[in-house]
């Protein structure tokens, strides 16, 4: 120990640089996010207004690619949006590799197949938006595990299969849009423990049983839409 009292402070100062950038290397390797990113582009089939073909080059930061925004502390992607880009094609399972994404929006596409479990390492989603493309399957349990969303929309796909009743465990979830699916089976009462949600829409798919008691413990809840199911008592809702 006494040996380190000869170290100069500037020896001290290359030293713990030098550390710093080996610990932070772990949590800054952009590398991960743009091979992620490169192999989703690689899976598109379809980009009519060639955005991402000529855009996403690996001549400049995935940081300034279209549709990619990056953290500052991090310097890792946290926010994908590719809305509206008329984009076919499916989702790799490297998109789960992207684990500083807090925000993904790739609605009104028309990505379709399975939703890959590889994307429950997402952890950090607060917005998640799947809307309007034509995904199948069923809707996956793992989307439970996201305990920061606030946003979730599946609507106007081909899900099938019950609503998962782990969805229950998404306590911070402000609003839910699974319509225009072909969603089957009952309500979930877990659901009416998302305590924050203020917007359900559940319209225009098979739902059948009775509308739980429980939504009344859902105070914040203003915007409700069930109708287009086989719900027994949906006439007798009223939201104030
Ligand atoms: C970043 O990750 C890539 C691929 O995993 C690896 O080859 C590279 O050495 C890493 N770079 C740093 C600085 O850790
Ligand atoms: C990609 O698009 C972004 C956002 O529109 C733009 O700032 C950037 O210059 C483009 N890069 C290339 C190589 O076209
Ligand atoms: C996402 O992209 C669309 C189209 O490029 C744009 O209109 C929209 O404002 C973007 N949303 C955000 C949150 O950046
Ligand atoms: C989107 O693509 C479809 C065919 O894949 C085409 O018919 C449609 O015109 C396109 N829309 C836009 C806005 O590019
Ligand atoms: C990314 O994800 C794939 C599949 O989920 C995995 O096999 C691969 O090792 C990951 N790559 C990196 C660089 O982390
Ligand atoms: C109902 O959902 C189906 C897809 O399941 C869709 O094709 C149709 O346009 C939707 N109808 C309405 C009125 O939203
Ligand atoms: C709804 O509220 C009642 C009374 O506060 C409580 O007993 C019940 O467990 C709650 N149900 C859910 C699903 O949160």
């Amino acid at each position: 120990m006494a040996k380190l009292s000869f170290l100069s402070p500037s020896m001290f100062a290359v030293l713990f640089s030098t550390l710093g950038v080996i610990l932070s290397a772990k949590h800054s390797n952009i590398t991960i996010d743009q091979s992620a990113l490169l192999v989703l582009k690689s899976h598109i089939t379809h980009d009519p207004h060639n955005l991402l073909s000529t855009n996403w080059s690996t001549s400049t930061s995935v940081c300034n690619w279209l549709g990619v925004s990056c953290g500052s502390r991090h310097h890792r992607v946290t926010a994908l949006n590719l809305s509206s880009m008329n984009l076919s094609g499916i989702i790799p399972s490297q998109l789960g590799n992207l684990s500083f994404l807090g925000w993904l929006d790739i609605c009104h596409n028309n990505f379709h197949g399975s939703l890959p479990i590889e994307l429950a390492n997402l952890h950090r989603l607060k917005y998640l938006d799947f809307g309007n493309n034509n995904f199948d399957g069923e809707i996956p349990s793992w989307l439970g595990y996201f305990t920061k969303l606030q946003r979730l929309s599946l609507h106007g796909n081909n899900f099938n299969g019950v609503i998962p009743s782990t969805l229950g465990d998404l306590s911070k979830l402000e609003r839910l849009r699974l319509e225009s699916n072909q969603i089957s089976g009952q309500i979930p009462n877990s659901l009416f423990k998302c305590k924050e949600l203020e917007l359900l829409s559940l319209y225009n798919n098979s739902l059948e049983g009775s509308i739980p008691a429980e939504i009344g413990n859902l105070t914040l809840l203003n915007m409700l839409y069930l109708d287009g199911n086989h719900l027994k008592g949906e006439q007798f809702l009223v939201i104030v």
